[in-house]
């Protein structure tokens, strides 16, 4: 392999949000455990994206920087190439962040009281971006049937009927349940939005880490129809692990909600990203397209791993088959220990510091979340700690 996926980095007084939260919560951990939470990856970046910054910023003055045509033809090739989707340039609203877009974008395109409609368990901030406007949470709960995770239609299209409701949020690939929606599940979603006035956010952050077997679909990229009744959340972010450099791209084909969300992020004192983030877009989609097939292949034999690790050794956990995402979903309610047992369980007899699934909201109450997205050397540990805390706790 070109790449290096199996050293193993402490990132330990780094500033690393997932490091500090695990120290937070337990203060006396070895050195040797990396926690398994908030997604970003225990690799190393690609190292193009090292090295184009550092040669940018020995030539560069440091001041107010705007995004170069270099910039949005990046993206736009990226689009074209991978997903199959054809972009303009004036498309491209440029972001600190899916989450801070997010929370404009439910606050410029609903009114007080308008309901929001979300697929849960899901991404917690989208919980807290309807809440930030005093806007309600429609959630349409995911039917969970044998670690297989399919949208409640019938529920869904009731919901959409409410007049109240007026956006919908989906997640593809879905965190935390690591589904990749097929064209004719995005397809029925799209339907029942425009049938009822609905405008539709598709928070598409993870569209490049797709398992082998799966098709990811940008959900505009299905009709004209849906394009311009949408908004695409993506970013290079999660695919390329530059979270710390927070760009994002807000892809809006219809000009009067393009103009109305820009309008709202200068207005809220938003206007842009940074040119440490504008160049690592560039680079990224531009040089590191070997690193991502390398790094998909790496998460695949991860899922493989933990899959065959617990159906052996802890047959009373039922895993959700990933299509998509570096997020593994672990159903852990017949461990016999309510959810709060359940991560006190983890945290101190396992020494395991993954997301737990009541974050996502009530539908991943003894559920927990575990990112793969480190060496295997990590993650096998992680499994026999958890293997050898079960077994204590047996006995
Ligand atoms: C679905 C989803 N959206 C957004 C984000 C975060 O986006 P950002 O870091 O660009 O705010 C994450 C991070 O895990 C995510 O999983």
């Amino acid at each position: 392999m070109k790449y290096d996926f199996e050293s193993v980095i402490s990132r330990k007084n780094t500033g690393s949000e997932k490091w500090n939260s695990m120290y937070k919560k337990y203060k006396n951990i070895p050195d040797d455990i990396v926690p398994l939470s908030v997604a970003d990856m225990e690799f190393k970046n690609p190292p193009e994206i090292g090295e184009a910054l550092g040669e940018y910023f020995k030539n560069s003055v440091m001041g107010y920087t705007e995004p170069q045509d270099s910039y949005y033809n990046a993206v736009i090739s990226w689009f074209k190439r991978r997903h199959n989707w054809n972009i303009e340039k004036e498309w491209i609203l440029d972001y600190p962040g899916v989450v801070p877009a997010l929370y404009h974008i439910v606050n410029c395109f609903t009114e007080k009281d308008e309901g929001v409609i979300i697929f849960t368990p899901v991404y917690y901030p989208f919980y807290s971006a309807i809440k930030s406007g005093g806007r309600n949470i429609v959630e349409c709960p995911l039917v969970e049937n044998n670690g297989e995770y399919k949208i409640n239609f019938e529920d869904f299209e009731n919901k959409a009927k409410d007049s109240k409701n007026t956006l919908c949020i989906i997640c593809n690939p879905h965190n935390p349940v690591g589904r990749v929606w097929t064209v004719e599940e995005l397809k029925k979603i799209g339907d029942i939005c425009i049938k009822n006035n609905i405008k539709i956010v598709s928070d598409e952050i993870h569209n490049d880490i797709i398992m082998p077997g799966y098709n990811h679909t940008v959900f505009a990229s299905i009709s004209e129809e849906f394009q311009k009744n949408s908004i695409i959340c993506t970013a290079p972010s999660k695919i390329f692990n530059t979270a710390g450099l927070m760009t994002s791209n807000i892809i809006i084909s219809d000009y009067e909600t393009r103009k109305k969300l820009y309008k709202y992020r200068m207005n809220n004192g938003v206007f842009g990203c940074n040119m440490a983030g504008y160049k690592a877009c560039e680079v990224a989609y531009n040089k590191c397209e070997e690193w991502l097939s390398q790094f998909i292949n790496v998460i695949d034999r991860n899922r493989i791993f933990v899959e065959n690790f617990i159906r052996e050794n802890i047959p009373e956990i039922k895993v959700s088959r990933l299509e998509g995402t570096y997020l593994m979903w672990l159903d852990c309610r017949q461990l016999g220990m309510d959810y709060i047992k359940l991560e006190k369980f983890m945290i101190e007899k396992a020494l395991l510091f993954n997301d737990e699934g009541y974050i996502f909201g009530e539908g991943g109450k003894g559920f927990e979340r575990i990112n793969i997205a480190c060496p295997l050397s990590v993650l096998s540990q992680a499994m026999e700690r958890l293997k050898k805390a079960l077994d204590s706790i047996k006995k």
